[in-house]
């Protein structure tokens, strides 16, 4: 059984992204869920990492260490998430980069009294949750209006029903198809180099490219994948996955659309699907 660790953005013990969150995690599939709960945790302070390390920050991460996935429900704070959620992701970032979060699949939704459904603070835990290098499920669940909706802890809006219905499938589905180790993640710490419209290489410590993305500009907002190669040396380690991923990252940012020119690049979109809806 897959098992899913969740965490709630609300403290408050009548949340309105617990009531979703137990809606969600009811809904029929094969995951088991548990919640992790991280009001105890206390401020993230690095001066606490080599001595006097509280036990919660180690029991928490151990916790997170022993699930398949992560899922997060949270509502917004002054445009952004809650800062208690906030705290408890910094104390999984360490110890970088081999931290706790690094390759976890995990789905993010966001839910607020009105209309907008907490869209910053969903797109605040988004660009998080990616830097942190997570596999973010690429799909954006915001559910405004949600003391109406969930007045009474049911789902009072049918046409949400139906998606979210299809969301907790498509999580299921998406833990199992990413379920890549975790070192063929990104390592933040590599170095980069990126010139617009030609190439993004990734380079080691002399500055040496070891993975290359070959890429050229079409008109619009297009981009074509050329070639993606990784040095001799290098090979065998996940590198083009690696720099592949890294391109789509910029892409995202970027708001474009790619075309992909070469057999690696068709192959990659057929092992990431939640890249596929860039392709042209
Ligand atoms: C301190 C605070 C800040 C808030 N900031 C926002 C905000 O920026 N955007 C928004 O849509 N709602 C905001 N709200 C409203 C909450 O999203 C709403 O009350 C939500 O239902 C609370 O979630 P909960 O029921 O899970 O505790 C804020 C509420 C509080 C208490």
């Amino acid at each position: 059984m897959t098992s899913v660790g969740v965490l709630i953005g609300s403290l408050s013990k009548d949340s309105y992204s617990r009531k979703v969150a137990n809606y969600f995690t009811s809904l029929p599939s094969n995951l088991t869920f548990v919640e992790l709960n991280y009001s105890i945790l206390p401020l993230y302070n690095p001066d606490f990492e080599r001595t006097n390390t509280p036990m919660e920050w180690q029991a928490f991460r151990k916790a997170v260490d022993s699930v398949d996935a992560l899922m997060i429900v949270t509502q917004e704070y002054n445009y952004s998430i809650p800062g208690g959620l906030k705290n408890a992701l910094d104390v999984l970032s360490v110890p970088s980069p081999n931290q706790h979060l690094m390759g976890k699949p995990v789905l993010a939704m966001t839910d607020s009294a009105g209309e907008k459904g907490g869209i910053i603070a969903n797109a605040h835990l988004h660009q998080i949750l990616r830097y942190l290098g997570m596999r973010v499920m690429n799909c954006t669940i915001a559910i405004g209006n949600v003391q109406s909706v969930f007045k009474d802890g049911q789902n009072h809006d049918p046409h949400l029903a139906q998606q979210l219905k299809q969301d907790i499938r498509d999580f299921e589905r998406f833990i199992t198809e990413t379920n890549l180790p975790a070192e063929a993640c990104i390592d933040l710490h590599d170095h980069f180099s990126y010139q617009p419209g030609k190439e993004l290489a990734l380079l080691n410590d002399n500055g040496d490219k070891i993975a290359t993305v070959a890429i050229k500009s079409l008109n619009g907002n297009v981009v074509s994948i050329e070639e993606v190669s990784v040095s001799e040396n290098y090979r065998g380690q996940g590198m083009a996955n690696k720099i592949m991923t890294m391109f789509m990252w910029l892409v995202e940012g970027a708001d474009c659309q790619v075309e992909a020119h070469c057999q690696f690049a068709k192959h990659y979109f057929e092992t990431h699907p939640q890249f596929k809806n860039f392709l042209l």
